[in-house]
C-alpha cells in the first residue's frame, strides 16, 4: 500500500477538543478518551478514526452507547457513520504497555510508563484521526499506584492532583496550545528532578524539570545547561520565546531514535540526557547539547508550526536541525562543527542519495513513514535551509523566518509554505531553487580553472550534472550557490570571497587582473551540498591545505590531497605519500591553528569515503592503502606525534573548548603513534586507556587496542567490561569499539557478542552499539566470506518480531549491494532475498528491502 503526496485531502472531520483519562498499570491500562468532533468541509463521509491494534470496549456518541452494529473496524480503523456537524463521541480500550516491544504508543521502560507518538504511536494508544493537520486541545487525567508511579507527567501545565484510596492517586494536566496528535505525550514512574528556572524575555517565569532515575541524577547538569543556553539562543537569534508555564524532560532507556519535542514534554533516549565525565564522551557531550537543542526548538518549528502532511516532514526536521547546528557552532568552534556536519552528511546522506533509497527532501510517496526519517529529511533538509540562509543574508533571513512564524502560527503548514515566506520576506524569487526539494540524488559540479597569460584573466568553468534516481531519470539544472576565492600564488592572498550562482548545466565566470594562474578555493564552507571534481593539482592542493582561509576549505583540501594519493595507490599508480606526510606536519605544527581544527584536518578520510570515490568499492584494498598510508604517516612523524601525546595530558578535567581540542588531538596523536608501529605504541595506549580521568581519552585508547591482537587490547577490554557493566550507556560503548575496531577478527567477535550475555535485542541503543556499527565498519561488514551480511540479516529478521522499526534502520548497508563486485553484490542480494521471503515481515523491512532490490 502507497501512499502518495499527491493524494492529499484536507480531512473530513475535525477534532477541536479531547480529553483523555488513563487508568495506567504495566500490564493492562484503560484509556477513555472523549473527542469533539465537527466535520470539515460539505462532505458527508463517515468519521473514520485511526487504530492500531485496538478493540473497542465501548463506543458511545452524544452520551449514548452504540450497538456493535453501529461502528466497524476496517484495517484497524473505528469507522462511524455520523449523520449531521457535530458530536462528542466516546472510546474505551484497554492496552498492555509491557507488551509493546515496538516501543510506538505507550510502552514501559524500566519501571516507567512512557509514550512514542510521531508518526503513528497515537493509533496504539486510542482511536483519533492520526495525522498532523488535525490539532486539538487536549486535557489529559492520570491515575496509578503512587508508590510505583509517584510522578505522573503529561503535555502543558499540571492543574490538579491528588491521592485516592487504596494507594493510588492522580493527575490532571491541560495543555492549551492545539497540537497534532503525535506530539502527546505521557510519563508515569519513580523519578527524580534536576529542577531550574528560565525567565523568558518578556519576564515569564519557567520551571524546567529534566525527570531521571534517582541514580542518574548527578549526571543531568550538562543537559540542563544546554537547555537553558537554548531557550537563551532562540530567543536572541530567532526572536523566539517560549510559551508555557513549565518544560520537561524525561531520559529513558528503551527509545527508537535519539529525542520527541512533545509539547511541553519532551521524551529522550537516556543517552542523550545523561553525561558526565567519567562515562561520557566530548562526543557525548556535544550530542547532548545537541538534542536538547534540536526538541527545544522544535517548540517553535514543528510544534506552533508543525506539518500539514509527513511528506512535509523536511519542513520540521530540516529547518531544526539547521537551527541546532548553529545553535551548537555557536556554542563551541564554527569551523569544527561545520567539519562534523558536512562528514556526516557525507557519510549518511550521500550514501543514501546514490543508493536505491534515494528520495527527494520532499518525498512523493512512501509505504511506511517511519522509513523516512532519513539523512536526507533531516540533513539535506538542513543543508536546503542554510542555502536560503546564505542567498538572503543574515538580515533577509531573520526578516523572513520572523514573517514566517508570524504567517504560520498555529497551522499545518507546507514545505511550499517555507519557501513562500522566504521568497517574500527576503524579497528573491526561488523558483528554480525550489528543485532542490523534488530531485533527489547529489548534483555533481566539473570546475574547470583556466588561466589566460595574456589577457591577465582567470576563466571559471562549472558544469553540473544530476544523477538518475529511483523514478527520476531526468534531472534540471539546480540552483547552486557556489562559495569561491582565488589565491594569488605568491601572496598567498585572494581578493575576496565571492557567491557565484551556478544556474545552468554550464556555465563560465571570468575573472580578471590575474597575471599569474590562481589557485581556485571552491564550495568555502561547503556552500552546497554538492560533490566538487576540479583539475586542482597535488601542489594547488597542499598550498590550499596550508593557507586557505576559510576552515572548511583547507581542511576540505587536506582531504582531497589524501583521497588523491589513496586512490592513486590503490589503482596502482605512482602516488607521492611525501606530499601527504608534509602537509599533515605542517597542519599539526602551525601554532596559529585551533588544535580541535588540526585533528580534524590531520584524519585520514575514513574508509566507507574512500569507497564513494570509486566505481566499484574494494574494501580489502581500501583497508589495506589507508591502512599502510597511516602507518607511514606514523612513522615519518613519530617524534612528533610523541611530542603532541606528551604536552596535551592535562591535570585536570575541564569542558573548556581548549581542553576538548587538546584531548581530540591527544587522541589521533595516539592513534598514529601505535599506526606507526613502534614497540612501545600499545603500553603508551594502555598507559593513556588506565590513566585517563575521562571517557574521551579512555574510549580512544581502547579502540586503538582493540584494532590489533595485543595483551593489552584482552586487558582493556576485561578491564572496561568490569567497571561498566551495571551502567547500559557504557556498556554499550565496549560492544561498538569492538564492532567498529579493525580487527581481523571482527565478524567472529561480532557473532560471539551477539551470544554475549549483556545483548538484547530488546533495547535499540544495545542492537545499534553492536549490529549498527559493525554495518557501518566496512572492511568487517563487507568481509568475502559474506559472514557479516549473514550476521546483520540475521539480527534485522529476528528484531523484525520484536522492533520493526529499529529492525528497518539496519537494512541500507545490504542494499549498497550495487556499489560492490559482483561476488559481494550477489551474497548481500541473497541476504536481502532471504529477509524478504520471511513470513509476516513487516511493512517497515518490507518497504526498506524490497526497495533495495529494485
Ligand atoms: N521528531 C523526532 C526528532 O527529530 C524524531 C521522531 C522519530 N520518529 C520516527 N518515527 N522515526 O527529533
Ligand atoms: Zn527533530
Amino acid at each position: 500500500l502507497i501512499i502518495r503526496r499527491s493524494d492529499y485531502r484536507p480531512p473530513d472531520w475535525l477534532v477541536p477538543e479531547i480529553t483523555l483519562d488513563f487508568d495506567l498499570d504495566a500490564a493492562a491500562t484503560r484509556v477513555h478518551a472523549t473527542l469533539s468532533v465537527v466535520r470539515n468541509g460539505g462532505q458527508d463521509r463517515p468519521l473514520r478514526l485511526d487504530g492500531d491494534g485496538l478493540l473497542p470496549l465501548e463506543v458511545k456518541v452524544d452520551g449514548r452507547a452504540l450497538g456493535p452494529d453501529e461502528w466497524a473496524l476496517d484495517g484497524g480503523a473505528l469507522v462511524i457513520a455520523l449523520p449531521g456537524q457535530a458530536h462528542v463521541v466516546e472510546t474505551r480500550v484497554e492496552l498492555a504497555p509491557e507488551g509493546n516491544s515496538k516501543l510506538m504508543g505507550l510502552y514501559a521502560s524500566s519501571g516507567l510508563l512512557c509514550t512514542q507518538c510521531e508518526a503513528e504511536g497515537f493509533r496504539r494508544i486510542t482511536f483519533f484521526p492520526d495525522r498532523p493537520d488535525v490539532l486539538s486541545r487536549y486535557t489529559v487525567r492520570m491515575e496509578a499506584d503512587k508508590a510505583r508511579y509517584p510522578v505522573l507527567l503529561a503535555n502543558g501545565d499540571p492543574v490538579g492532583q491528588g491521592d485516592l484510596p487504596g494507594g493510588r492517586h492522580w493527575a490532571r494536566w491541560n495543555d492549551p496550545f492545539p497540537k497534532p496528535c503525535y506530539l502527546f505525550a505521557l510519563v508515569a514512574g519513580d523519578l527524580a528532578c534536576n529542577a531550574d528556572r528560565f525567565v523568558t524575555m518578556s519576564g515569564q517565569e519557567v520551571a524546567l524539570g529534566i525527570w531521571v532515575k534517582k541514580a542518574d541524577l548527578p549526571r543531568t547538569a550538562h543537559a540542563m545547561k544546554a537547555l537553558k543556553d537554548s531557550m537563551a539562543w532562540d530567543e536572541r537569534v530567532y526572536g523566539r520565546e517560549y510559551d508555557l508555564d513549565v518544560f520537561n524532560i524525561v531520559a529513558v532507556a528503551d527509545f527508537n531514535f535519539g529525542a520527541m519535542e512533545n509539547k511541553g514534554l519532551n521524551i529522550f533516549n537516556s543517552r542523550y540526557i545523561l553525561a558526565d565525565p567519567e562515562t561520557a564522551t566530548d562526543l557525548d557531550y556535544d550530542g547532548v547539547e545537541g538534542v536538547v537543542a534540536h526538541e527545544y526548538f522544535h517548540n517553535w518549528s514543528g510544534n506552533r508550526i508543525t506539518c500539514r502532511d509527513w511528506f512535509q516532514l523536511s519542513l520540521k526536521e530540516g529547518f531544526t536541525v539547521f537551527r541546532d547546528q548553529s545553535f551548537s557552532a555557536d556554542m563551541g568552534s564554527r569551523a569544527v562543527k561545520r567539519i562534523e556536519d558536512v562528514r556526516i552528511l557525507r557519510a549518511a546522506q550521500f550514501q543514501e542519495d546514490s543508493g536505491p533509497l534515494a528520495h527527494p527532501v520532499r518525498p512523493e510517496s512512501y509505504m511506511e513513514i517511519s522509513n523516512f526519517y532519513t539523512a536526507t529529511i533531516y540533513n539535506k533538509g538542513a543543508e536546503l535551509i542554510r542555502m536560503i540562509a546564505l542567498m538572503l543574508g543574515p538580515e533577509r533571513f531573520r526578516a523572513s523566518t520572523d514573517l514566517y512564524f508570524e504567517r504560520h502560527d498555529g497551522e499545518a503548514a507546507t514545505c511550499e509554505d517555507f519557501v513562500r515566506a522566504m521568497e517574500d520576506g527576503g524579497g528573491v524569487d526561488l523558483a528554480q531553487f525550489r528543485l532542490w526539494y523534488e530531485q533527489a540524488g547529489t548534483p555533481r559540479v566539473r570546475a574547470l580553472l583556466n588561466h589566460d597569460a595574456d589577457a591577465g584573466t582567470a576563466e571559471l568553468v562549472l558544469e553540473q550534472t544530476v544523477p538518475p534516481t529511483p523514478g527520476q531519470p531526468d534531472k534540471k539544472p539546480m540552483a547552486i550557490p557556489l562559495r569561491v576565492a582565488l589565491f594569488d600564488p605568491q601572496s598567498g592572498q585572494h581578493r575576496g570571497d565571492q557567491l557565484l550562482m551556478l544556474t545552468e548545466a554550464k556555465q563560465a565566470f571570468t575573472f580578471t587582473g590575474f597575471a599569474q594562474p590562481p589557485v581556485l578555493s571552491i564550495n568555502r564552507g561547503f556552500s552546497a551540498p554538492v560533490i566538487v571534481e576540479s583539475n586542482r593539482s597535488q601542489a594547488d592542493l597542499a598550498f590550499l591545505s596550508a593557507r586557505d582561509d576559510d576552515p572548511f576549505a583547507r581542511y576540505e583540501a587536506m582531504q582531497q590531497l589524501m583521497v588523491n594519493v589513496l586512490v592513486g595507490s590503490i589503482g596502482g599508480q605512482p602516488v607521492d605519500e611525501a606530499a601527504v606526510v608534509a602537509a599533515i606536519r605542517h597542519t599539526a605544527t602551525d601554532p596559529q591553528l585551533d588544535p580541535a581544527f588540526v585533528a580534524e584536518a590531520i584524519r585520514l578520510p575514513s574508509e566507507a569515503y574512500l569507497g564513494d570515490q570509486m566505481a566499484v568499492v574494494d574494501p580489502d584494498a581500501i583497508h589495506a592503502a589507508r591502512e599502510a598510508l597511516q602507518r607511514r604517516i606514523g612513522e615519518a612523524l613519530e617524534p612528533l606525534w610523541r611530542d603532541i601525546h606528551a604536552r596535551t595530558k592535562a591535570n585536570a578535567f575541564s569542558l573548556s573548548p581548549a581542553a576538548k581540542g587538546a584531548r581530540k588531538l591527544r587522541n589521533i596523536a595516539l592513534h598514529y603513534l601505535v599506526a606507526s608501529g613502534a614497540q612501545d605504541g600499545p603500553e603508551i595506549a594502555f598507559g593513556q586507556f588506565h590513566e585517563a580521568d575521562n571517557m574521551t581519552e579512555r574510549q580512544a585508547a581502547l579502540a586503538t587496542l582493540a584494532n590489533g591482537a595485543s595483551d593489552a587490547r584482552e586487558a582493556a577490554l576485561d578491564i572496561f567490561y568490569n567497571r561498566y557493566r551495571d551502567d547500559a550507556l557504557t556498556l554499550d560503548k565496549w560492544f561498538q569499539t569492538q564492532a567498529f575496531a579493525f580487527h581481523p577478527d571482527t565478524v567472529q567477535l561480532v557473532a560471539e557478542l551477539r551470544e554475549h550475555k549483556d545483548f538484547t535485542l530488546t533495547n535499540p541503543n544495545r542492537v545499534r552499539s553492536l549490529f549498527g556499527a559493525f554495518a557501518g565498519n566496512q572492511w568487517a561488514f563487507h568481509d568475502k566470506s559474506g559472514k557479516g551480511y549473514r550476521l546483520v540479516a540475521d539480527c534485522i529478521i529476528a528484531l523484525d518480531k520484536i522492533n520493526p522499526q529499529t529492525a528497518a534502520r539496519l537494512v541500507p548497508p545490504l542494499g549498497r549491494w550495487r556499489r560492490f563486485d559482483e561476488g559481494r553484490a550477489a551474497m548481500m542480494r541473497a541476504e536481502l532475498e532471504r529477509i524478504l521471503t520471511e513470513p509476516g515481515l513487516s511493512r517497515d523491512v518490507t518497504e526498506q528491502a524490497g526497495k533495495s532490490l529494485e
